[in-house]
């Protein structure tokens, strides 16, 4: 399972810019490991930056926070499908078979609360037996109470990782890892008390909680997961460490 940032992918201060770079890199990334075999089922989830999180919040929509106006709901999903439209692209040019699944056809929130998803695992599921790497991201999510929120790519990576038994999980973000205050790379991290206080929140916007809100739900998984830089992510894909290991 591997979590690709927004803040990676996207220009996060710019309104709905690639980063191509970036974005090239992480994809070269992943089509050499699956083509030399160090990966065989890959699910990837991305986020949102400079997209999703921009329209979420001129529409005030957050994880918590949701909306009954159905304009507003397609352009935060509109928004989503356009970077979604562009990792498959670049994907699929280097050979990596790689399918959509939108969180909001297919998911919901049951109680209007963080945590607690009806997600498309029987899709996702079948599309890996299949041979795909299915690419899910951050959306609007149907809310019990609320209309839709917003569902993070982090709460998905959770999910899908918990329900589909991922072995590994990667968080490949800007930052090299979980920085502590010194802004050294924590190399574990095993409790969230232990480390609470060197986790601020992101600067630029982000409806769905920083690096604080990544690790408390990393920590819930039984897998162990990598909070890493770019440089991290063929280290994590060949099964080495990388950045921060979360467990
Ligand atoms: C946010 O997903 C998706 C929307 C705002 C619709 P994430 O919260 O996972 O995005 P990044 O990785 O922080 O940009």
């Amino acid at each position: 399972m591997l979590k690709l940032g927004g803040s990676l992918i996207t220009e996060k201060d710019r309104p709905e810019t690639l980063d191509d770079d970036a974005l090239a890199a992480a994809c070269d990334a992943v089509a050499d490991a699956l083509a030399d075999g160090a990966v065989d089922r890959l699910v990837v989830v991305h986020g949102g930056g400079s997209f999703g999180h921009r329209r979420a919040s001129e529409h005030g929509v957050s994880t918590s926070e949701g909306t009954r106006d159905p304009a507003a709901v397609a352009e935060v999903h509109g928004a989503m499908k356009t970077l979604n439209g562009a990792v498959l692209d670049r994907l699929r040019d280097r050979d990596v078979p790689a399918v959509p699944v939108h969180p909001l056809s297919l998911s919901a929130r049951p109680e209007g609360v963080e945590g607690d998803l009806d997600l498309p695992l029987g899709s996702t599921a079948t599309l890996l037996g299949e041979g795909f790497v299915p690419v899910l991201h951050g959306d609007g999510v149907a809310t019990a109470g609320e209309g839709v929120t917003v569902v993070s790519g982090d709460e998905l990576v959770v999910e899908l990782a918990s329900g589909l038994g991922a072995r590994r999980v990667g968080v490949c973000s800007t930052v090299p890892g979980v920085l502590d205050d010194d802004g050294d790379v924590i190399p574990a991290i095993d409790s969230f008390e232990a480390v609470a206080d060197a986790l601020g929140a992101s600067d630029a916007t982000d409806v769905s909680g920083g690096m604080a809100a990544k690790v408390r739900e990393l920590l819930a998984l039984d897998a162990p997961a990598y909070v890493f830089g770019a440089d991290g992510l063929s280290p994590f894909l060949r099964g080495e460490d990388a950045g921060t290991r979360v467990d």
